[in-house]
């Protein structure tokens, strides 16, 4: 993997330093633990297979040998941590425009980080970050992306896919899908890194964006609400304009944002 990743790799930066095992816990855990050994910004984990591979909110990411990708990326910027969660959706974007121009495939953002293809998510983020007196000791970004055809435990069989099975037919190289997210991601975070918004991405965001000017369910923990959702702020917050006439910001985190019939519609 590393020799064939450095020579596909036209990143300045992104993955230039590799850390790869055959199986781990989870390549969040070991790429947090490389930050604070002193690991450079830009760093690359990757993993094979992974034993207690992490979802967001607390759950697992199932993460079976061979089939898929699971990387994260050590991030070490300099801007302060308020920040740092627009992170995940300049990679929502990098790693759905990667598997869009790699497979063909209609990718879609669901709101704000999970990657969709026909109704079904083919790849989830979690992004950590660990502050210290003010500042960001680092930041990771963890991917994992279905790329094989597979058999998903049930209770995931109804929302999950992968790259393959939608193809039909066709085979995505993993490496190169890892490098083009690699060479989108550095690149997006350029722009982002200077300016501290999303403006840049928005229009390209919310052209891929499902459910935009839809009408959508807000499970906030407060209460849930309907509305049409607006697309993104120019700080990734979704914009939903309920009955009444007024719009709310919507924040990622406790709240899910669904379709009217289920994971996206
Ligand atoms: C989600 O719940 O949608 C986020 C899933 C993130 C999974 C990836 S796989 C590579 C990295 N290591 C982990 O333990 N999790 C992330």
């Amino acid at each position: 993997m590393r020799e064939e990743l450095e020579s596909l790799s036209g990143t300045r930066w992104a993955g230039r330093k590799l850390i790869h095992f055959r199986e781990t816990d989870s390549t969040n855990e070991q790429a947090k633990k490389s930050a604070l050994s002193g690991e450079v910004h830009g760093t690359l984990v990757t993993a094979d297979c992974q034993s207690a591979g992490k979802g967001r909110r607390g759950r697992s990411w199932e993460s079976p040998a061979g089939s898929n990708l699971y990387f994260t990326l050590v991030l070490k910027p300099e801007f302060a941590p308020e920040y740092a969660p627009m992170l995940t959706i300049v990679m929502a974007h990098a790693a759905a425009e990667a598997m869009r121009r790699e497979t063909g495939l209609d990718c879609r953002i669901k709101w704000p980080n999970d990657i969709v293809v026909n109704g079904k998510k083919v790849c989830g983020i979690l992004t950590e970050m660990d502050v210290l007196d003010g500042k960001i000791r680092y930041v990771v970004i963890g991917v994992g992306v279905n790329v094989e055809k597979q058999e998903f435990p049930e209770e995931l069989a109804e929302k999950a896919t992968s790259l393959e099975a939608q193809l039909g037919n066709g085979h995505v190289c993993k490496k190169a899908l890892l490098v083009q997210i690699l060479s989108c991601f550095e690149k997006e975070y350029e722009i982002f890194a200077k300016d501290l918004d999303l403006r840049y991405l928005k229009e390209s965001y919310e052209n891929i964006l499902i459910g935009k000017n839809e009408r959508v369910r807000v499970l906030d923990p407060q209460g849930e609400y309907e509305g049409i959702s607006r697309g993104i702020t120019g700080t990734g917050e979704l914009l939903v304009e309920r009955d009444d006439g007024q719009t709310e910001t919507v924040y990622a985190g406790e709240v899910s944002v669904r379709g009217l019939y289920g994971y996206v519609r």
